[in-house]
């Protein structure tokens, strides 16, 4: 039977988060469960840091809130966390210390609200004997085995209305404008964002990219008279001669998501500038797309999302991800969701064994933009 369980939110924060929230609490107190949430994700649950959660108290007035009330911390992983040691930092496994935590808690089961990397963490924290379920979170919908995470339709309605402001002021002065969006290395946001803002290029991390098929593209338009193009590119996009433009590598390289992307679009404007002879400029659209209220659509999938993991808590269905399975409620072991990245303790992204959903050339929206002309770099 479980009586007491805790929420936490970890990775980059993420519109829905608190939806999710306010939707286990309410789940547990119809069941008379107690509800905590650690502060700042899993450094919380290191720290032994938490807070009762009640939907007359302190988790009230959540379902429209952007962030998260208990905190994130990105780039957590207690597996191989930086401690210093004699004025030195030294990566050390703490993931024994977080479980006698969360057992001398009395926390029967936990919450983990994330994205791939979090869930990675999740399932390790099965195999030390921890009851966990995974909520989907991530504004870039790359994790393994869910159809959707919340927080991506936010963004992407954000990313396409940065595009329709783009296209009058592209259109006022003949320029190219490209559109730099998040998504670390999946090109989710960046594929449907250019389909509900009728960009003329979507470049994503999944296509490498010919410059000279987007420049055939906006002169293709010229010729038809149309003299601005609007190109969307995901932050994890790279030529097809090229690399990935890292703005920073963190934690000496040694944390769980260790590099920061960011400046493609810069480059990309910069390329097509010469190429073309058209003025063009870059807008990266960065925090906004995580920031501030979900879409009503994020906050029922979220609200969905959360009963679902407090109706399994209460089953005693444990070490799964919450998912939609053909837009029914369902879920998957965790094991599936890390896929081969079995390894305690191994970093998530951008590793050969990574298991991050990203985009298929059979996609639906591959095809979609495909039809419409919309360029894909390739
Ligand atoms: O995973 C969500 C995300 O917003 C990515 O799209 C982006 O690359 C990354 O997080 C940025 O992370 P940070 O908050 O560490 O800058």
């Amino acid at each position: 039977m479980v009586k007491k369980v805790a929420i936490i939110t970890n990775g980059g924060d993420c519109p829905g988060l608190n939806a999710v929230i306010r939707a286990i609490v309410k789940t547990a107190e119809t069941h008379g469960v107690e509800c905590y949430g650690y502060i700042e994700g899993y450094k919380g649950l290191l720290e032994n840091n938490y807070i009762k959660l009640e939907s007359n108290g302190s988790a009230s007035g959540l379902l429209h809130r952007g962030g998260t009330i208990i905190g994130a911390s990105n780039s957590t992983n207690l597996f191989n966390y930086p401690v210093e040691q004699d004025g030195k930092i030294e990566y050390m496994d703490m993931s024994y210390q977080a479980v006698e935590n969360a057992r001398s808690a009395g926390f029967d089961c936990i919450f983990t609200l994330g994205g791939d990397g979090t869930q990675k963490s999740a399932r390790d924290f099965s195999v030390r004997g921890l009851n966990v379920i995974g909520v989907p979170k991530t504004i870039d919908n790359d994790v393994a085995h869910s159809e959707i995470t919340f927080g991506y339709n936010t963004a992407v309605s954000v990313a396409a209305e940065a595009l329709d402001r783009l296209h009058s002021t592209a259109e006022s002065h003949h320029r190219i404008m490209t559109l730099e969006v998040m998504g670390r290395y999946a090109g989710w946001i960046a594929l449907e964002a250019a389909i509900a803002g009728g960009a003329d290029a979507a470049i994503i991390p999944e296509i490498p990219y010919d410059i000279d098929k987007i420049v055939k593209k906006i002169n293709k338009r010229k010729e038809e008279g149309k003299k601005f193009s609007i190109i969307v590119v995901s932050e994890g996009a790279k030529p097809k001669d090229g690399d990935m433009v890292i703005k920073k590598t963190l934690n000496d390289g040694k944390g769980l998501d260790n590099i920061r992307l960011g400046g493609i679009g810069e480059k990309l404007a910069h390329d097509l500038e010469e190429k073309t002879g058209m003025v063009a400029r870059n807008t990266t659209l960065g925090y906004v797309q995580r920031g501030g209220t979900p879409t009503a659509f994020d906050r029922v999938l979220s609200t969905k999302y959360g009963t679902k993991a407090m109706e399994l808590a209460i089953q005693g269905t444990f070490n799964v991800l919450v998912t939609l399975k053909n837009g029914k409620l369902d879920y998957v072991s965790l094991e599936d969701v890390v896929g081969k990245n079995k390894e305690i303790g191994a970093r998530s992204g951008g590793t050969e064994s990574t298991n991050i959903k990203r985009v298929t050339m059979d996609d639906d929206l591959v095809k979609v933009a495909r039809n419409l002309d919309i360029c894909l770099g390739d």
